[in-house]
């Protein structure tokens, strides 16, 4: 990728500029199936702040990621949180079983899971609140304009999708704007290089998830780390990559590049 600090960056919703190397919070959480909490709480509160140390100032988290342990988790790390760190989560999909998850986008569940995860992370607003997927049966517009309420009471800053085509991604945008999209791509698997291309004309943020190639429930990525980050990054200038590691070799590894 390129080395000049342009690149290494991107303004979130045109208003917040974040390291495009984050960090994803996910395996920080009860093994298997992100469930529970963490079985090594000290040695995951040093990793979170390290990786702070190391640049990053992006984490992406979820509701569903424990569910609420690995926001608890977070806050316990690193609150109060320093300045221009920008702590992104999701909502609409709760988890009730290592793979058991129940999808419910309907405006009353995001509202009450926007004020769980104010309380979990110990903040006042949510940097960018992400629908984690969207309800087969609730439209994708009624989902969005819940979440823009919510943005307009000051509880969210920035509204993200999650898991969305491009049909989606247009829907949503037709209630309010939408600062990213996190879909699954990595060198191996490039179904949605074509959104990337159409969010980047739209200065949205694409925030590639299983950037190694990893699936949820595996241990061990498949692709070498460093080539599969670097060609993410240089895919596009809008991709913001989130490995997610529970080593503080890999944290490393994976902020060198
Ligand atoms: N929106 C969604 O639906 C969704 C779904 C899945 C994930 N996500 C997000 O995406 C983030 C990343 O996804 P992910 O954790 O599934 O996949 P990933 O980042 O592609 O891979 C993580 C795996 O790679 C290993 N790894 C990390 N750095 C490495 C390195 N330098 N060398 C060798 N192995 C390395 C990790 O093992 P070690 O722990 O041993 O390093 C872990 O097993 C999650 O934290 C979450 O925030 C979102």
């Amino acid at each position: 990728m390129a080395s000049d600090d342009t690149s290494r960056t991107f303004a979130l919703g045109g208003e917040l500029p974040i390291n495009r190397i984050g960090y994803g919070a996910m395996r920080l959480t009860g093994q298997p199936g992100n469930f529970g909490p963490y079985a090594n709480r000290e040695g995951g509160k040093a990793l979170l702040r390290h990786a702070v140390e190391l640049g990053v100032n992006f984490i992406d988290t979820a509701r569903s990621y424990g569910p609420g342990w690995n926001e608890r988790l977070i806050a316990e790390a690193l609150h109060p949180y320093a300045d221009g760190l920008v702590i992104a989560t999701k909502g609409g999909v709760d988890k009730r079983g290592p793979s058991e998850i129940v999808v419910d986008g309907s405006p009353a569940v995001l509202r009450s899971q926007v004020e769980d995860a104010l309380t979990a992370l110990r903040i006042e607003r949510i940097d960018l609140f992400q629908l984690h997927r969207v309800d087969p049966a609730v439209p994708v517009e009624e989902s969005v304009a819940a979440l823009d309420q919510l943005r307009h009471e000051g509880k969210i800053r920035l509204i993200g999708l999650s898991n969305v085509d491009q049909d989606m991604l247009d829907r949503a945008l037709t209630v309010a704007p939408i600062a990213s999209v996190q879909n699954r791509l990595n060198r191996a698997e490039r179904g949605d290089e074509a959104l990337v291309d159409y969010t980047a004309e739209r200065g949205i943020a694409f925030i590639p998830y299983g950037p190694l190639g990893a699936h949820p429930m595996q241990q061990g990525a498949a692709l070498p780390a460093q080539d599969a980050l670097e060609w993410l990054l240089a895919r596009s200038p809008n991709t913001v990559v989130i490995p997610g590691t529970t080593s503080a070799k890999h944290l490393a590894e994976n902020m060198r590049i």
